[in-house]
């Protein structure tokens, strides 16, 4: 068996939507249920709030995963907060699995703020999916992207040149 000490511990950037998913989180910070210390959360308004380029962001700042917590269908304080946050997240995840991040990596959840224990395992399956993935080494992957770019590049500057 692997020691705890040498074991990867991903980093999780969490934006949770203060009326529901962070409620949750405190809920069970109060009612000492555990669960995995790897969340960094970030309070955000509403989940209709997180704009790709906060996720983008913090991949790029070394999180290994990203969580989006939000009210469920229904629940929004904004009405349609959630909807668009779910519509963002379809089109965002197809993106980034264009880029070779799995879709474990980014993850969405509805949470409410009675659900401590949905948020445990939320959690708690997020970190061990992300843990078995390993680092996502984002600088390597960008390195990636930008050299099959590059050859795209003057792939299509030859055809178009060939037809001039
Ligand atoms: S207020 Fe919670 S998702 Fe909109």
């Amino acid at each position: 068996m692997e020691k705890e000490s040498n074991r990867f511990e991903p980093r999780i950037v969490g934006f949770f939507c203060k009326w529901c998913t962070s409620s949750g989180a405190d809920l069970a910070g109060t009612s000492r249920m555990k669960y995995p210390p790897n969340i960094i959360p970030i309070r955000v308004m509403c989940s209709g709030r997180v704009d790709p380029t906060f996720v983008l962001t913090a991949f790029a700042k070394g999180a290994d995963g990203v969580l989006i917590g939000g009210c469920h269908p229904g629940d929004c304080h904004y009405l349609e907060g959630n909807y668009k946050a779910l519509g963002r997240y379809h089109i965002l995840s197809k993106m980034l699995e264009q880029f070779g991040i799995e879709k474990e990596r980014f993850q969405l959840a509805w949470i409410s703020a009675a659900e401590a224990k949905r948020f445990v395992d939320v959690v708690t399956r997020m970190t061990e999916e992300v843990r078995s993935l390993g680092p996502l080494k984002w600088p390597e992957l960008l390195k990636t992207v930008e050299a099959e770019s590059g050859v795209l590049k003057e792939q299509l500057e030859e055809a178009i040149a060939s037809q001039s």
